[in-house]
């Protein structure tokens, strides 16, 4: 059995065909899934595909990628939306300077609102960082010990310890199964067992040898494939331990 802690079943491309999706990764072995809500509308359809199968659960939050166009009514509605009773962490949220280098300030505001909310509702945080360590580490480290993960982490190893000592799992995807991506690779090795987690953020980011193809669930085997390789371990000693991690940090099991 595995994990797969991050995937956009409510995104169009997968939603439109649920069904098919959800039964090709239970035929390898994906058992259980999260499904990461990025705005209003997606957190909703999360939670409901939460309520309808077995071992898919639910996040809720506010992706950096659109911080221009919420409104203070969205963040009243991500409150209410994080007490359902399958939604198990708040996210994702984040920094992007890659795609958003204008709207620096608005993405800064509104990731650490929701750092804040996770704290105060006491659940883990599914974070988003790509261009932006720095800021990244700097509103986290104001609110540790955090409990949460940086999903498909993309830093360097170094800035993988720093998240670490904050409390933070690293989550790995499609990435680290590329020729090319030597700092996923080196995360893969370093990060402790006990603190890592797999995922495969599809629609996106699907692993080699499907590189820049449609993803799904399904591909996940190959990234755990990839990192029990990078770290010596056999595929049923990473998959277990990343599923036991998985059903701790989201309690999967209640
Ligand atoms: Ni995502």
């Amino acid at each position: 059995m595995i994990v797969d802690t991050h995937v956009h079943l409510n995104n169009d491309v997968l939603y439109e065909d649920l069904t098919h999706y959800l039964e090709k990764a239970r035929g390898q072995n994906v058992e259980k899934m999260i499904v990461v809500g990025f705005t209003p509308q997606t957190n909703d359809i999360a939670a409901k595909i939460a309520e309808e199968h077995a071992g898919v659960f639910a996040t809720a939050g506010l992706h950096p990628s659109h911080a221009p166009d919420f409104r203070e009514e969205d963040f009243e509605r991500l409150q209410e939306q994080l007490k359902h009773p399958f939604v198990r962490a708040l996210g994702e949220c984040g920094l992007d300077f890659y795609r958003g280098k204008d709207d620096k300030n608005e993405q800064l505001k509104l990731f650490e609102r929701q750092v804040k909310l996770a704290k105060e509702t006491d659940l883990p945080i599914v974070v988003h960082m790509r261009d932006a360590s720095e800021a990244t580490y700097e509103i986290l480290a104001k609110y540790a010990p955090i409990k949460g993960v940086m999903h498909c982490y993309s830093g360097s190893a170094e800035m993988a310890e720093k998240f670490l000592a904050l409390g933070l799992h690293i989550s790995l995807g499609g990435p680290v199964t590329f020729k090319n991506a030597k700092a996923p690779k080196e995360v893969a090795r370093k990060v402790p067992l006990d603190r890592l987690l797999v995922e495969t953020d599809a629609p996106f980011l699907a692993p080699h040898p499907y590189r820049g193809k449609q993803n799904d669930s399904s591909y996940l085997p190959l990234i755990v494939e990839a990192i029990a390789s990078l770290r010596g371990m056999s595929y049923e000693e990473l998959a277990q331990a990343t599923s036991e991690n998985a059903s701790k940090l989201f309690r999967l099991k209640e």
